[in-house]
């Protein structure tokens, strides 16, 4: 009888946006490999990401990103027992080149194509952070189209116990970064700018101490565009930092205090987050205290692990190849997947 192969490798490639990432993850936990090239620098002159632009750099970069993976761990095709893609949401010319990049490994090698939907990768990210996380936990979901806190039953098995009315967290920080003239990505140069500011300029807390589990963002971007227009008309100098500072406030503090809020009311004792708004600093620094108070177990993902990544995608790939959850050649690419669809 042949013994079945206990350890299994997963190649996870990601290329929803302006990232294009490969990398190799064992058995769900273990990162060997993880190659991430960015067009973020060529998307910053257009002040966001340009669709076509995003689709041409990932031809020009999936094949390099792969190399350097199987270099990076020493690695051959043969090594490799199932290629995980993203197959949505995104965007759809950008998805589509490493769905069919992925397929032609696939094919080529007849091993397994695993579909994976992105927003389960950025859950995910988690277990590569502690490798001995199981579910149940909380979630806290902030990405630049999500912002959702989810009640992760199992490994497969969701509920999502609110989510934005509107825009989502990372949206709104892009938005109000474009007001204040800082650059594409604006969640990053926020955070930069509100190092050195004040929480001074009075803003909404959205939904803080209502609305359940929701959130809402449409009414606290809108309020700093009035600010800003407002000094503008007066004639009066803008203080980027403050206004930096007091929109990072509002916008994190409800996250983290809602978050935590789930876990109690759960009796659950871990939270995960996820997304690229989860390397923010402040939201990190706010949820360490938070969880430390109430003894909740926190895991954070590194900063790299929040931002779009390839490892993420092989970790929720690694879920779906145990089940056997694979796609044929007429896998195709999803623009756009509701969350609720996204977690059944
Ligand atoms: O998860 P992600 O990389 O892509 C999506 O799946 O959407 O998230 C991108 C979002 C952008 O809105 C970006 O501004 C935000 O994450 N972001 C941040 C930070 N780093 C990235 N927001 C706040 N602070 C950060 N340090
Ligand atoms: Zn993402």
């Amino acid at each position: 009888m042949i013994k079945e192969k206990k350890d299994f490798i997963i190649m996870g490639i990601e290329t929803s946006c302006d990232d294009t990432a490969v990398a190799i993850v064992k058995n769900g936990r273990e990162i060997l490999a993880d190659k991430i090239i960015s067009s973020a620098t060529e998307q910053a002159k257009f002040g966001g990401v340009v669709p076509e632009i995003a689709s041409r750099a990932h031809t020009e970069a999936i094949l390099d990103a792969t190399k350097q993976a199987l270099k990076e761990s020493n690695l051959t095709f043969n090594d490799i027992d199932g290629f995980a893609v993203t197959y949505g949401a995104g965007l759809l010319g950008a998805l589509l080149v490493g769905v069919s990049f992925a397929k032609g490994l696939s094919y080529a090698t007849n091993k397994p194509l695993i579909p994976v939907n992105h927003i389960r990768g950025h859950i995910s990210a988690a277990y590569l952070q502690d490798k001995n996380l199981q579910p149940p936990f909380i979630t806290l979901l902030v990405s630049g189209g999500h912002t959702a806190i989810i009640d992760v039953k199992s490994y497969d098995e969701f509920e999502v116990l609110g989510g934005t009315l509107d825009d989502a967290v990372g949206e709104a920080f892009d938005k109000v970064a474009r007001v204040l003239g800082l650059s594409y990505p604006g969640g990053p140069n926020i955070e930069r700018e509100a190092k050195t500011g004040k929480n001074s300029v009075k803003l909404p807390k959205m939904l803080k101490g209502k609305g359940g589990y929701n959130f809402s963002y449409s009414g606290l971007k809108t309020a700093v565009i009035n600010h800003v227009h407002k000094l503008k008309q007066k004639g009066e100098e803008v203080n980027i930092a403050d206004v930096a500072c007091s929109f990072q406030c509002s916008a994190i503090d409800v996250l983290a205090l809602k978050a935590v809020k789930a876990v109690k009311e759960k009796k659950y004792n871990t939270l995960t987050i996820g997304g690229g708004v989860a390397a923010n600093g402040y939201l990190r620094e706010s949820l360490t205290k938070a969880c430390e108070k109430e003894k909740i177990k926190l895991v954070l993902p590194e900063k790299r692990y929040c931002t779009d990544n390839g490892a993420m995608i092989a970790a929720e790939g690694s879920i779906q190849f145990r089940k056997k959850n694979f796609a044929d050649i007429t896998l195709n690419a999803v623009a756009s997947i509701p969350l609720r669809e996204t977690l059944k």
